[in-house]
């Protein structure tokens, strides 16, 4: 079948510890749990959009070992095609160690393994999957280039193109023409504009900005603050659902797989923008990454608190 959503980007096993604080240089810390799930930004976004009903395609590339079989056969588990996901001989699987605190914030330090070999010739190689979606999604864990090619692709081929700058870097122009739809936090909006993004007034001007190096739809994510989207007929602000925050990790990605979906399947951009809010609040409220992502009954069964 064809892939509305064609997600080019990252597979990581995520390893979780749960600790009361960061141990200090030195310091050995007992925690207080272990678990490991399946993320990596590219993958979480593959699998809210899936789970929200679209068909989905994978694009990227992980290690001939125990961690990429477990990935790659999480993706197929909710029914995403993994074609063009890639086995790399000589580098691992990559790996997040996710360091996550009491108040539902995490640390994490990411190892990207063979999502740093997925290269933009291996984009070629799948340029059918890419062609053939309606919204092709990328984010910042895979090479530059890699990225780079792969928007290119789609925005040439007229396909609805969304890229998460996460984790945050600089991007060029030529980068960002090809893109349709940016969805960023405030510290990345910050990043790539350098303009400061403490106010209402101040994140709104970033976004603006952004919108003048190429791409029409800026959305400007603010946690439990909710968001700004800024498209060509002005800004729409956006409260986030109140939840009561339990693992935060994939939170931006659920929304993002999301609204990628919402965009496929044709939704006004405020319902869009709304579903991809309350998918991402159901996943906070939930331990883990991938595993902690609702389904489209779930999303569509909530009711927010008053
Ligand atoms: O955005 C969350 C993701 O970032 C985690 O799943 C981790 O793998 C890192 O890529
Ligand atoms: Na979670």
């Amino acid at each position: 079948s064809v892939a509305a959503v064609a997600v080019i980007g990252s597979l990581n096993m995520d390893l979780r510890v749960q600790t009361p604080r960061l141990p200090a240089p030195g310091e050995t810390l007992i925690g207080t749990g272990f678990s490991t799930d399946s993320g990596g930004k590219g993958a979480n976004q593959a699998v809210a959009a899936a789970r929200m009903g679209a068909a989905v395609a994978m694009l990227g590339r992980v290690g001939r070992d125990a961690h990429g079989a477990a990935l790659t056969q999480a993706l197929q588990a909710d029914g995403i095609d993994t074609s063009a996901v890639g086995q790399d001989t000589d580098a691992p699987t990559g790996t997040a160690i996710i360091v996550l605190m009491p108040s539902g914030e995490n640390s994490i330090i990411v190892i990207p393994g063979a999502n740093h070999r997925y290269t933009p010739a291996e984009v070629a190689a799948s340029a059918s999957a890419i062609r053939q979606a309606k919204v092709a999604v990328a984010q910042l864990e895979c090479p530059l280039d890699t990225v780079r090619a792969a928007l290119a692709l789609a925005h040439g081929a007229g396909v609805c193109t969304v890229l998460n700058a996460a984790p945050a870097q600089p991007l060029d122009d030529a980068l960002l023409a090809a893109v349709d739809w940016l969805v960023v936090n405030e510290i990345e909006a910050e990043m790539l504009t350098g303009l400061p993004t403490d106010t209402p007034a101040q994140i709104e001007a970033a976004a603006h900005t952004l919108r003048q190096r190429g791409p029409s739809q800026v959305v400007v994510t603010l946690g439990s603050a909710g968001l700004l989207h800024v498209g060509p007929d002005g800004a729409l602000a956006l409260p986030a659902p109140r939840v009561t925050a339990v693992d935060t990790t994939g939170a931006g990605d659920t929304f993002v797989g999301a609204l990628a979906a919402g965009l496929a399947e044709g939704l006004p951009i405020p319902a869009a923008l709304t579903r991809a809010q309350v998918a991402a609040a159901l996943a906070v409220t939930r331990l883990g990454t991938q595993s902690a992502m609702p389904t489209r009954a779930e999303v569509e069964a909530f009711t927010p608190a008053a």
